[in-house]
């Protein structure tokens, strides 16, 4: 088989992009990761933000604000349900997201698409095991009200590149690393033993998907010249509401890519 040529690769990650069907997304990440795994070279021209339609999603979960959101307490009967459909929505997301950054950002080095297109695989199988946890609690995905803060994050940083590796990767999915624990320590008490060890499971590998924000953060500040000290704290003063807050867990900081002053200036508070 030939190789894909750069449009067919950009088609397939939109395809699974757009689709609204939670089922045909997944089977179509699939596909679109296997041919970007495939791909030994892209020309695509100079950098650049494309203007693109939100991604694909199904009419349900409707999106509402974050304070209307059920109450996720795992021990409590139908909260086990509402949490896991909260984590479960999450990946949903977390799928769009991957494909956005292949297909809107373009003129990127063929390795960061692979590295994309490889976190989106990721995010398809954790959707799919956490969905598989909801249906065990009796629910399914769509089932509950969700909120959409992952994707306005993902919104505000369309026009740039490097503010959504810093803010999605780096800011977003750091934070949720050091939720982690605690998540899993949630659902052993309420007895779901599985559950918390898919969550510890999934954790690991979102270290991974922080590092390639890191990583990607690095080569555009790079490529561009930018000051990457500058570029972290201008991005998080001017995208997140107040400094983030720890405790953060500095090793797992450190697997995924934060310099040490990084996380010197984040332990000061700013
Ligand atoms: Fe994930
Ligand atoms: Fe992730």
């Amino acid at each position: 088989m030939a190789e894909a040529t750069a449009k067919a690769l950009f088609d397939a990650a939109e395809a699974a992009r757009a689709a609204v069907d939670a089922d045909a997304k997944m089977a179509l990440t699939e596909q679109a990761a296997a041919l970007w795994r495939a791909a030994s070279e892209l020309e695509d021209g100079p950098l650049r933000a494309e203007a693109l339609a939100d991604p694909g999603a199904p009419a349900k979960p409707e999106l509402v604000d974050p304070r209307r959101v059920a109450k996720r307490n795992p021990g409590s009967g139908s909260g086990r349900a509402a949490h896991l459909h909260a984590l479960t929505h999450i990946e949903f997301v977390a799928t769009n997201l991957a494909w956005d950054a292949v297909v809107r950002f373009r003129g990127m080095p063929l390795a960061y698409y692979q590295q994309w297109a490889q976190v989106a695989l990721e995010e398809a199988e954790h959707f799919t095991a956490l969905r598989a946890r909801l249906r065990d609690a009796g629910a399914d995905y769509g089932d509950f009200a969700a909120h959409n803060g992952l994707w306005d994050m993902a919104a505000r940083t369309a026009d740039d590149p490097l503010a959504r590796m810093m803010m999605v990767p780096r800011y977003l999915e750091a934070r949720a690393l050091e939720a982690a624990p605690i998540m899993q320590a949630k659902f052993r008490q309420a007895g779901d033993e599985a559950s918390a060890a898919l969550i510890a499971r999934i954790a690991k590998e979102e270290i991974g998907h922080v590092a390639a924000g890191s990583r990607w953060f690095g080569h555009l500040c790079q490529s561009r010249g930018q000051d990457r000290r500058e570029a972290f704290v201008t991005l998080l003063d001017g995208f997140a509401r107040g400094r983030p807050k720890g405790p953060f867990e500095l090793d797992i900081r450190r697997q995924a890519g934060f310099t040490e002053w990084e996380l010197a200036w984040l332990e000061q508070g700013g």
